[in-house]
């Protein structure tokens, strides 16, 4: 007999609000907003925005910039991402925030957006080649409709079953 095994994925803390968090991580939530503000989203109209802290202090924001060709797009996270790692090739990413708000006029915030707002597999990937690259897990914090806040110890817990450059070797 086949027996089911069960891959231990998603655990977290879970946190009531923004204030239980400490001093640097809401100030990465401040900057992820304001980032969203700027979001260059219109088409989908989706407003995305990130931050990430790196070890040695310096906090990177991000966010989503679509194109005309919808395909080229990229996510708010993988703008922060990229960044970090062209301009600070040897530092370790720490943390890593992602925010929205819907913009879509006919709607109010979040109301097409009920729920955890979560990395897409193609980002999630990308943060775990950054935790690969450094030998460094980082942490994700989540928020969901209703400002409640997630976080996870490494993108691992987010992200099962992971092709990583281990294969390549
Ligand atoms: N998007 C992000 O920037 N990050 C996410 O975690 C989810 C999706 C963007 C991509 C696109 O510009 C818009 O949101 C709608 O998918």
């Amino acid at each position: 007999m086949t027996k089911k095994k069960q891959v231990q994925t998603e655990k977290y803390t879970k946190y009531k609000s923004l204030t239980e968090l400490s001093k640097i991580d809401q100030q990465l939530f401040d900057v992820a907003f304001a980032k969203m503000e700027q979001a260059y989203a219109p088409y989908s109209k989706f407003h995305v925005g990130s931050a990430i802290l790196l070890k040695n202090g310096i906090i990177i924001g991000g966010s989503n910039q679509e194109n005309a060709s919808y395909g080229l797009s990229m996510c708010a996270e993988r703008t922060a991402l990229f960044n970090a790692g062209s301009n600070f090739p040897t530092t370790e990413v720490e943390t890593l925030v992602v925010v929205t708000k819907n913009f879509n006029e006919n709607t109010k915030p979040h109301k097409k957006s009920k729920g955890i707002l979560a990395p897409c597999g193609a980002c999630r990937q990308v943060i775990l080649e950054y935790e690969n690259r450094f030998n460094n897990d980082i942490k994700i914090l989540l928020m969901d409709s209703d400002g409640r806040i997630y976080e996870f110890d490494s993108v691992k817990q987010i992200l099962p079953f992971a092709f990583g450059g281990y294969f390549l070797k």
